[in-house]
């Protein structure tokens, strides 16, 4: 049997299923506290699956429900700054699709470029520059169209749905570089006048893939710090990971909002 069948057997046999399924960004861990009913299986046992190295990403495939709904949380992406191939994020993404998942909300955390962004705050994606040097579908030759890759019925769902309860989120386009630097002030105001609000190292390659397998997609920026120059104070891993925490809150309150809307 290939890895693929033997992935999609094990995770069929040691979690419950899910048309829904979340990609949980750096510091935003805390979510699967709030699951009940919960099975977990780490990445490590799970054929095909490469292990997360990076701090604050713990790598497990979590089934569970949040306010009753049913859901399946990857805690622990993985990155392709840690050396892993493209092909390994398409291929959890294909996994999660063998599985029945039909709707994705992607997480992260990211650098705002605007200035009028508060940090820690949240940020719905409308949009997304891939400035990541490749295109995670290489070699598998689909033209997708990446139209309305973050769903714009959702969007506007959400955006009500977050109002309506009180959370403050805006909008705005993501851009997405490869990693593992941090981006120059000169890159910084590059991205700004290429029309992207914030930058991160993730969720790109998630969100192609999602769309190859027809999946409807929802994408979530928690604004952990300033990009590079935007203020004077350096960039560090740290900070991203305690604003990620001090986010959570509201980030939690936002999840629990979508996914008991009738609209998602
Ligand atoms: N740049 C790139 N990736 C990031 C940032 C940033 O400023 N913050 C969190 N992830």
């Amino acid at each position: 049997m290939k890895n693929f069948d033997k992935a999609v057997k094990i995770l069929k046999r040691k979690i419950d299923s899910s048309d829904t399924a979340l990609i949980l960004g750096s510091g935003l861990g805390k979510l699967v506290d709030e699951m009940k009913n919960k099975k977990e299986i780490s990445y490590s046992r799970i054929p095909g699956f490469a292990k997360s190295r990076v701090k604050g990403h713990s790598g497990k495939i979590v089934s569970g429900e949040i306010l009753s709904r049913k859901i399946i949380v990857l805690a622990g992406r993985i990155h392709f700054y840690e050396g892993h191939p493209m092909a390994k994020i398409v291929y959890m993404i294909d996994v999660l699709s063998a599985l029945g998942v039909k709707k994705l909300i992607v997480t992260n955390a990211g650098g705002a470029i605007r200035k009028e962004y508060k940090v820690p705050s949240l940020v719905l994606i409308k949009d997304h520059i891939n400035f990541m040097g490749v295109n995670p579908l290489r070699g598998k030759p689909d033209f997708i169209d990446l139209t309305d890759a973050y769903d714009a019925e959702y969007r506007k769902s959400i955006l009500k749905i977050a109002a309506k309860k009180g959370i403050k989120l805006n909008t705005g386009v993501y851009l997405a570089l490869s990693g593992p630097s941090y981006e120059t002030k000169a890159e910084i105001r590059m991205f700004r006048k290429f029309g992207a609000d914030i930058v991160g190292m993730s969720t790109v390659p998630e969100v192609i893939a999602a769309k190859k397998n027809g999946m409807r997609v929802v994408g979530i920026s928690c604004i952990t710090n300033y990009a590079c120059g935007v203020t004077p104070q350096p960039l560090s891993h740290k900070e991203v990971l305690v604003s990620g925490k001090k986010a959570s809150a509201a980030f939690i309150k936002l999840i629990k909002a979508i996914l008991s809307s009738k609209k998602f």
